[in-house]
């Protein structure tokens, strides 16, 4: 990429920061169902009674729960009714607890992941399902993704959040990780 657009793009993304402005808009068609899968069933090994969904878009992960399983949505946006309006990036967040948590492509959205990840795990009883397209991986430059961690610098922010790895999953291979975690109190 040319100099010139790379230090433009430098700027959009500096300004977008100052204004804590959401990057996500309802315009960016997606269809995620499959990654949601993926990550339900990596969770099948751990034992939940109710999950939070972190920026729910459709509710999509609610279809694929038991109706035993109580779905608490969370999203920043009146994407979908019955959701619980929260800006993660004004640092909101949901009161309640979930026994899981299942971040399924929301942090590359968040421009200060640690007092997001601080958030979660505050309201985490035990298990953290999060799908992230690793920074040393990116091929594309995505302006509407707001920050870009290494798998290491990851794994760092979530374990300073208090949470312990328990396994990783290649969702699309050199792209696209899937880390089920759990909270470290447990
Ligand atoms: C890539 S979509 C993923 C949707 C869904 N989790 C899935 O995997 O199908 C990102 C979602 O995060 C939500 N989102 C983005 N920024 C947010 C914020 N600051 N607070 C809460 N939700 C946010 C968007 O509205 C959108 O629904």
């Amino acid at each position: 990429m040319p100099l010139v657009e790379k230090i433009c793009q430098f700027f959009k993304l500096l300004a977008k920061k100052a204004k804590s402005e959401n990057t996500w808009t309802l315009s960016m068609k997606y269809k995620f169902d499959d990654r949601i899968k993926f990550m339900l069933d990596m969770v099948k090994e751990v034992p939940y009674k109710s999950v939070m969904d972190l920026g729910c878009g459709n509710q999509d992960a609610k279809k694929y729960l038991s109706p035993a399983v109580e779905y608490i949505p969370v999203n920043y946006m009146n994407q979908t009714p019955n959701t619980i309006i929260r800006d993660f990036n004004k640092g909101q967040f949901c009161e309640r607890e979930a026994d899981l948590m299942l971040g399924s492509g929301i942090l590359e959205y968040i421009y200060d992941p640690l007092p997001f990840l601080l958030n979660v795990s505050k309201h985490c009883r035990c298990y953290f399902c999060l799908s992230y397209v690793l920074g040393e991986y990116r091929k594309e430059k995505a302006e509407k993704w707001v920050n870009s961690l290494t798998r290491d610098e990851l794994l760092a922010l979530l374990d300073l959040a208090g949470f312990t790895l328990i396994r990783e999953e290649w969702y699309q291979p050199n792209h696209q990780k899937v880390f089920l975690l759990s909270k470290k109190s447990l």
